[in-house]
């Protein structure tokens, strides 16, 4: 079957000339549907221009991406922010939500470009915040949240609609233990539901949780391994692990 993600060997370049950045140089890589995937490397290697390309923020100067089996990487403006909608949940490190609109009005944005009608839209994001604990924070402005709860308000957001395909990076930045951990089993839950999951991040604890990371430096892939344990562990803790998860979900509104 055709990978979900299929990119060969990929490049981009920033302010090209004298001063030019090779930020990706030459990146293959396949991603299958369902895999819960951690992107490594030191800052700088070029993570998040990685996503960038992925997640259909940005083309690549060369070489292709098939996503899904369509080629995206000659795709107007117009075309990846198609694509996106359809198909895409983002989570970015700094948030991005609106300081004005409230938890329920963020996670309602993206599906309003989706053409979703306003109950629906209603019922779809007071869910989605359901599902990450924050059903009594609804009304409340990013502003009027902690740290933690702001993540988990961009984590509602992204899955609202149901992508297939999860891009998070640096989920986890600049949270402390409790808040990652909630945020990681939330992931992984997402993940058990059959969603494509793709996390950067620089901290080795989190990358030991997915199943497969890919290790960049300085533009392209030192290593692409499996977590073994992940693998032989799952059949035997999935039960426990769906515990955790909705514990995890559940506690502390
Ligand atoms: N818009 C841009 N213009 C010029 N250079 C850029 C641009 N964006 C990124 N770069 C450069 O490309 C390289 C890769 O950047 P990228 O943001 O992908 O790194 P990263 O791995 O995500 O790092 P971090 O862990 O610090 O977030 C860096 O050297 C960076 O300075
Ligand atoms: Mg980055």
């Amino acid at each position: 079957m055709e990978p979900l993600i299929r990119v060969h060997d990929l490049h981009k370049i920033y302010n090209p000339g004298e001063n030019e950045v090779r930020a990706l140089d030459g990146v293959s890589l396949e991603i299958q549907r369902g895999e819960f995937i951690a992107i490594v490397g030191h800052s700088g290697s070029g993570k998040s221009t990685l996503m960038n390309m992925l997640g259909c923020l940005d083309v690549p100067t060369a070489g292709s991406y098939f996503l899904d089996g369509q080629d995206v990487s000659h795709l107007s403006d117009n075309q990846l922010s198609d694509i996106r909608n359809q198909k895409i949940g983002f989570i970015f490190q700094g948030f991005n939500l609106i300081p004005n609109l409230d938890a329920l009005g963020n996670v309602e944005l993206p599906l309003i470009y989706r053409g979703m009608g306003r109950r629906q839209r209603r019922k779809a994001a007071a869910e989605a915040l359901e599902r990450v604990g924050l059903k009594k924070r609804m009304r409340h402005k990013p502003g009027e949240l902690s740290g933690g709860q702001q993540q988990r308000v961009a984590v509602a957001r992204a899955v609202a609609a149901q992508p297939p395909i999860i891009l998070a990076d640096e989920p986890t930045g600049n949270l402390d233990s409790h808040s990652t951990l909630d945020i990681m089993n939330i992931l992984k839950g997402l993940h058990q539901s059959g969603r494509t999951v793709i996390v950067i991040t620089h901290d080795d604890d989190i990358a030991r949780q997915a199943d497969r990371v890919v290790r960049i430096m300085d533009g392209h892939i030192e290593a692409d391994y499996l977590n073994r344990e992940n693998h032989a562990d799952k059949k035997r803790n999935t039960e426990s692990e769906r515990e955790d998860i909705s514990h995890g979900i559940k506690k502390e509104q």
